[in-house]
This record gives structure tokens, C-alpha cells and sequence, in this order.
């Protein structure tokens, strides 16, 4: 683009080094204590127009696509420059500052100026500062704030306050936008983490769904009974694998707000037994339970706490892998009484305590933390890497903890530590999903 000649500018002097007042340090502090591109930019107007006393200002920066100078913040200016969004460039006076990387501080003369034809002809104008916005060596957009006819004109002082301004918006702007570069960046690995993670699963359920298929074609095609019915619990079992899955994917995917009620302990870990049964029976593990038979329910979501100790009772199963046990203990913590203390308890309401403990292979202390990351497993094709997650996930919105002992080679406890809180009452619009489910 052709350098345009030099308009009607008064040449400024530079920032005066007794100039920064203590207003000026703290906007500049203000302003390089934001990270969110559009309220910082907002802030950055807001402060400069304040600051000098102007009822109009905008902030141009370029884009980096489309090379368009758009209007990202604006103040006091007419609704149809606010609703186009962009400036055009050619002829602008943000176009000469950008070009030049120098200021201009312009009187009412620019009015009539052809080399500004772009300024909304009939705008009375009586002073205007328009700024480069200048990081690393780059112009990256203008700042640019006016007085209408009738008000002051900007004097040099003014406009070295706007540069002083300006400098710390230009390096806060690059900072704003480098955050939030990195921010996507980190967004799509962990999407890309959990997307693989997904597949993953999936894949493998495929793979036994499939198996199952084809044995319950081959045993139409050969009229094998036994054949039919190995297939058929083939199928049935991946089947319950991907409904497990989706389940524990819509747990960890957002916060659940849990809809409390008296869960009977006895009944509720007899389910979970009988839902693991098969996988107990062909991995020899006994599933056991030590109970005060007294022991009130539990105030908790039903089905949420039934998924919980589903998850860490399997996981003792798999641990086991041929002979071995997993018992469920369970204790009502009253408040005051001596044992209350001995757990990780609030001090104002009764707790529950539930224990499982497994003879299994034990988890060496190094894995201990990890083996809360979404998708990390050892089983190969058989894990999702998802239980202890959404377990620990769903202790938390229970406001309770999950605590872990494990020895390699002897085994592991995990212990859930639930306050007894009462139900809310009605169900809050987070927990909405889950009765639908
Ligand atoms: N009781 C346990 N004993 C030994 N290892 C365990 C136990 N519970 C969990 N783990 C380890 O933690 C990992 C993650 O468990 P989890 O999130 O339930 O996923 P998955 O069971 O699908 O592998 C398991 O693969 C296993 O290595
Ligand atoms: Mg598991």
C-alpha cells in the first residue's frame, strides 16, 4: 500500500517522565491484570475514555485472518459503525497509524481532510487521538478516542497518556490472546485424549459384541445349543458393558447435584453382589459382607451409590484375578462417639463408612493418584479406566471422600467417607438429566 502523506498532525513529544501519576500506574496495573480478551478490551476503553475525558473511543485491532481492521470495543459511537464491526482500511486514519506505527493527535481540520474520505462525512469532530496498539515490533490494531465539537482540544500531554496506555493495553492484548491460544491448544489435547480414550473402549466392546455375532450365527448354521448360548451371554454382557460405559461417561461429563434418599445398605449390597456374580464365579473370588445389622441407611443418591460401589467391588474382583475375596464393611459414625475422630469427618454431622477390601494384587504407591485419571487401566481390553473417576467424582458431589490403603501383593481397601446430609429437598436443575436417564 502507498505511504500516504503525513496529515494534519501535531508532532508528539514524548511520554513525560514525570507524567505517570498514580491513577495512570493503576490503570496500567488494572490493565495487565487481565487475561479474557473482550472484558479486558472493554476495561482498556472504559479506562482511556475516563481517563481523558472523552466521550467517544474505540479499540481496532487487525485480524489475523482477514487482514480487516475490526472494532472489537467501542464507546459513544454512531450504531451504524458499531453494527458494521470493521473499519474499512483504505484512506482510514487508523490505516496511516498502523502503516506509520506512529500517533496522531488531529484537530477539527480533519474534516475536510480527502485523505480521511472514509470518516463518516457530517460527523462534527472537534479532537481525536488515534494511538498504534505496538507489541513485540508489530502493530497490531489502534486505540483511537475523540472529543465532539464543543468539547476540549487534546493536547500533547494527552496524547503521550494515551501512548503510555497504550503500550501496556498493546502488550496486555498479546498476553490475552497468547492465553487463550493456549487455553484452546489445551482444550483440544484433552479432547483428543478423551476422544481416543472413548474410541478405545468402544472398540474393544465392539470386538466381544461382534464375537458374540459370530457365534450365534455359526450356532444356527451347526444347530449348537451350547454354542448359541455362549454367544448369546457374549452379546448380552457387551451389551451391559456399553450401558455401563455410556453411564460413566454422562457421570464424569458434568457436576450432578445428588438427589438424596435412605438407601438400605444390606439390600443395596446384595444387588451389586448379585450384579457381579458371574464375574465373582469365573474369577473364584468370594464376595463378602460384615454388616451391624442395625446399621441405619445411608443418605445418599440410590442409584449413583449403587454405580459407586458396583465399580470398586468389580475392581476387587479383577484385582483377585483366580481366588481371593472382596468383603464390604460398613459402620454409622455417630457424632461425639470416640471413633468419629478417627475419620475424616466434618465434626457437625453422622457419617457412614463403607470399606471394601480385596486380597488382590495391591496397587504399588506410585499409581495411587493415577489411578484417578480419566482412561488410565491395566486391564487391557477389559477396562474402561472410568470407575475410579466417576467413583471419586461421585463421592465428591456428596461432599465425601474416598480413601485408599493398598499393599502389592496383599491387597487393597478403599473406604468411601459419606457425611449424612439430608436431601435438599427438590431436585435442582443439574440433576434434572439424571431422571431422565
Ligand atoms: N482394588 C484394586 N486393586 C488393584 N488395582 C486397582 C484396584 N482398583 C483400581 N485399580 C487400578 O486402577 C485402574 C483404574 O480403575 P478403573 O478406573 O476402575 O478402570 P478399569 O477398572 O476400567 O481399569 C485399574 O485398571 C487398576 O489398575
Ligand atoms: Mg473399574
Amino acid at each position: 500500500m502507498a505511504t500516504l502523506p503525513s496529515p494534519n498532525l501535531q508532532v508528539p513529544s514524548p511520554p513525560p517522565a514525570e507524567g505517570i501519576n498514580a491513577s495512570l500506574f493503576a490503570i496500567c496495573q488494572a490493565i495487565s491484570s487481565t487475561l479474557e480478551l473482550q472484558p479486558l478490551l472493554e476495561l482498556i476503553l472504559d479506562l482511556t475514555t475516563r481517563e481523558l475525558e472523552a466521550p467517544q473511543g474505540s479499540i481496532l485491532l487487525i485480524d489475523r485472518e482477514s487482514d480487516e481492521l475490526k472494532m472489537l470495543a467501542s464507546r459513544g459511537l454512531p450504531r451504524e459503525v458499531v453494527e458494521r464491526g470493521y473499519i474499512p482500511r483504505r484512506g482510514s486514519i487508523a490505516e496511516w497509524v498502523i502503516e506509520h506505527a506512529e500517533p496522531v493527535l488531529l484537530d477539527d481540520k480533519v474534516v475536510s481532510d480527502p485523505r480521511f474520505e472514509s470518516i463518516v462525512t457530517g460527523r462534527a469532530m472537534r479532537s481525536s487521538m488515534c494511538v498504534p496498539l505496538q507489541a513485540k515490533g508489530r502493530v497490531i490494531g489502534t486505540i483511537n478516542v475523540t472529543r465532539p465539537e464543543g468539547g476540549e482540544h487534546f493536547t500533547a500531554d494527552d496524547l503521550s497518556v494515551l501512548q503510555i496506555m497504550a503500550s501496556q493495553a498493546a502488550v496486555a492484548i498479546e498476553n490475552a490472546r497468547l492465553h487463550s491460544e493456549l487455553v484452546n491448544t489445551a482444550r483440544l489435547a484433552t479432547l483428543g485424549q478423551t476422544v481416543s480414550g472413548i474410541s478405545h473402549c468402544i472398540k474393544n466392546i465392539l470386538t466381544g459384541v461382534k464375537g458374540g455375532m459370530a457365534l450365534v450365527e455359526m450356532a444356527f448354521e451347526e444347530a449348537d445349543i451350547s454354542m448359541r448360548d455362549r454367544g448369546w451371554e457374549m452379546l448380552k454382557r457387551n451389551i451391559n458393558r456399553i450401558s455401563l460405559l455410556v453411564l460413566d461417561m454422562l457421570d464424569f461429563s458434568k457436576a450432578r447435584k445428588p438427589i438424596r434418599s435412605g438407601v438400605e445398605l444390606h439390600s443395596l449390597i446384595q444387588e451389586v453382589f448379585d450384579t457381579l456374580a458371574t464375574r465373582a464365579a469365573e474369577a473364584q473370588v468370594s464376595l463378602e459382607v460384615d454388616l451391624p445389622p442395625d446399621i441405619p441407611p445411608v443418605l445418599a443418591d440410590p442409584d449413583q451409590f449403587f454405580r459407586c460401589l458396583l465399580n470398586v467391588v468389580g475392581n476387587g474382583i479383577d484385582a483377585c484375578m483366580m481366588g481371593g475375596s472382596v468383603t464390604v464393611r460398613a459402620l454409622h459414625l455417630y457424632r461425639g462417639e470416640t471413633a468419629y475422630r478417627m475419620f475424616k469427618t466434618d465434626g457437625v454431622h453422622d457419617y457412614t463408612v463403607l470399606e471394601i477390601a480385596d486380597t488382590g494384587c495391591g496397587i504399588p504407591p506410585h499409581l495411587l493418584d493415577q489411578i484417578f485419571d480419566p482412561f488410565y487401566s491395566t486391564k487391557g481390553s477389559k477396562g474402561t479406566g472410568l470407575g475410579m473417576p466417576v467413583t471419586k467424582k461421585i463421592l465428591e458431589e456428596h461432599g465425601g471422600t474416598l480413601e485408599i490403603d493398598s499393599e502389592p501383593g496383599r491387597g487393597t481397601t478403599i473406604r468411601f467417607i459419606l457425611p449424612q446430609l439430608p436431601d435438599s429437598g427438590t431436585p435442582s436443575q443439574e440433576a434434572a438429566p439424571c431422571s431422565a436417564q
